[in-house]
């Protein structure tokens, strides 16, 4: 007999049909006709399928009339029109338990748990409606990237997760080695001498595709890559993640307008999908989560977003006569209640903040002509913050292996990367989209950990 998911046989077109429906039961109750009532949900989609099955059943008394929470269910019948408020309804002809979950033990229950307790049953919170439209979301948002890039004519490139060279100059890399810490091979220093360890140097889990992109982009034009990046930085934050995923862009002959148009239709873009491929679930966040994310995702597509310089952002903040925690003057870097007070108060919506200063952004930013500042932007949105971070990349040899020498690295190390501006070099660009900071800022969700399915943070790798 023909599967059939519970999202297709909510759908009244299949009312008349014979099909097996499976999943996990929801709840069950028994009605007083002589029946029972079984919610059964299958992933894929947010409300459950109610089933009929009738006291004639041969298993109803030893096993339909035992199912709980948790029951993994095969059901044979009929897709009906229903009187209650979905659309359908299945009446049973069969009914195969393939596992029971005792109601004693399972932990969930009827009751609601808080997001933190679920954090701790990693290996369970995708059976409640919150995680199950949070990876709906997801995927639908991973859809959507590749579909973006893909109708533009990008090439996906895959780089590396294991790597040498610290694209982000901010130290905070994971350690990939071999090396027996209890007993590593030493040089005449006494130190560890890692030209010994696997891959023959210090080498390290990537914190970013980017410099591996700039490759790939100087010789096929448009490309990006989508990949897990890995950051050892103590931060235990909301927004922090030590594994998260990240979405890199990079375009041969862009400039740093280009970067920002092409930043802004693609966050369009994917808000714009999350609304229209699943209005079940954002529904789900809008009544459960955050009563404002559908109107501010339907807002932000409609309008275009502010461009201020970084400059101008910093007079903003002094002028506002709001005492930050952190002091605000030209040169410093924004901290995050700086950036919430500019894109959630005073411009209220999406901002891009361009030409940082050049002493706290990395080597490989093009320097303007001002010579104090570097073609960089960050956008930032409310709630989430900087949601993306990137620039127009330094084209010309000689400052970028000054502001290499400039920030303690050494150009012989990366050659390579020089080379790109020996040989045909280009003005290119390109960023970096957080995907989980993405997925928290369409479903609302307050923290980082609930939309990524297996957090990874300090102290934190169980499942
Ligand atoms: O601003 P970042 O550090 O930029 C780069 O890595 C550049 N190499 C990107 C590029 O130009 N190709 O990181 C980019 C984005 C941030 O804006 C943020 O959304 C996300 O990655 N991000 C994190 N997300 C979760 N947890 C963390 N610890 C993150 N660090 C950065
Ligand atoms: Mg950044």
């Amino acid at each position: 007999m023909e599967k059939l998911s519970i999202s297709d046989a909510r759908n009244p077109e299949v009312i008349g049909t014979r099909a097996v429906i499976q999943g996990w039961v929801r709840t069950r109750r028994d009605s007083k006709g002589g029946f029972s009532f079984i919610e059964v949900n299958d992933g894929t989609s947010l409300a459950n399928l109610q089933i009929i099955a009738d006291n004639t059943l041969e298993n109803y008394e030893q096993e339909i009339k035992r199912l709980s929470a948790g029951c993994s269910v095969s059901i044979e019948g009929e897709v009906k029109e229903s009187g209650g408020k979905q659309a359908t309804e299945l009446l049973a002809a069969k009914v195969i338990v393939h596992g029971w979950a005792n109601p004693e033990e399972y932990p969930l229950q009827k009751k609601r748990h808080s997001f933190e307790k679920l954090r701790e049953w990693a290996h369970l919170r995708p059976r409640t409606n919150a995680f199950g439209a949070v990876a709906r979301v997801r995927n639908c948002i991973c859809q959507s990237i590749h579909d973006f890039y893909q109708e533009r004519g990008f090439l996906y490139v895959h780089t590396p997760v294991i790597t040498a060279s610290d694209c982000e100059g901010a130290g905070e890399m994971f350690r990939v080695s071999t090396v027996d810490p209890e007993n590593p091979p030493r040089g005449d220093s006494g130190r560890v001498d890692y030209a010994q360890d696997f891959f023959g140097r210090p080498s390290y889990l990537t914190v970013s595709g980017q410099l591996e992109a700039e490759i790939y982009a100087t010789a096929l034009g448009k490309v990006y890559t989508f990949g897990p990046t890995f950051r050892a930085e103590n931060s235990n934050t909301s927004r922090h993640l030590a594994e998260f995923w990240m979405i890199e862009p990079e375009v041969a002959f862009n400039d740093l307008d280009d970067n920002m148009d092409l930043a802004e239709a693609f966050l369009k873009r994917i808000f714009g999908d999350a609304l229209t491929k699943c209005p079940e679930d954002m529904d789900f966040f809008n009544q459960r989560i955050d009563d404002t994310v559908i109107t501010t995702l339907q807002k932000i597509v409609e309008s275009d977003f502010i461009r201020v310089p970084y400059t101008e952002a910093i007079d903003i903040l002094l002028a506002s006569g709001n005492e930050f925690q952190f002091p605000v003057e030209w040169g410093c870097d924004l901290q995050s209640e700086h950036e919430r007070y500019l894109t959630e108060q005073h411009f209220d919506g999406p901002v891009i903040l361009y030409d940082y200063p050049r002493s706290i952004k990395p080597f490989y930013m093009y320097v303007n002509d001002d010579d104090r500042t570097v073609r960089a932007m960050d956008v930032l949105v409310p709630k989430v913050g900087e949601i993306i971070g990137g620039s127009q990349r330094e084209d010309r040899q000689e400052v970028l292996e000054s502001r290499m020498r400039e920030q303690g690295l050494e150009p012989e190390d990366y050659w390579w990367y020089v080379d790109l501006r020996r040989y045909g070099t280009v003005p290119h660009a390109g960023f970096g989209l957080g995907l989980e900071r993405a997925v928290q800022f369409v479903t609302g969700m307050q923290n980082i950990r609930d939309v990524i399915p297996f957090p990874r943070t300090p102290g934190n790798a169980e499942f």
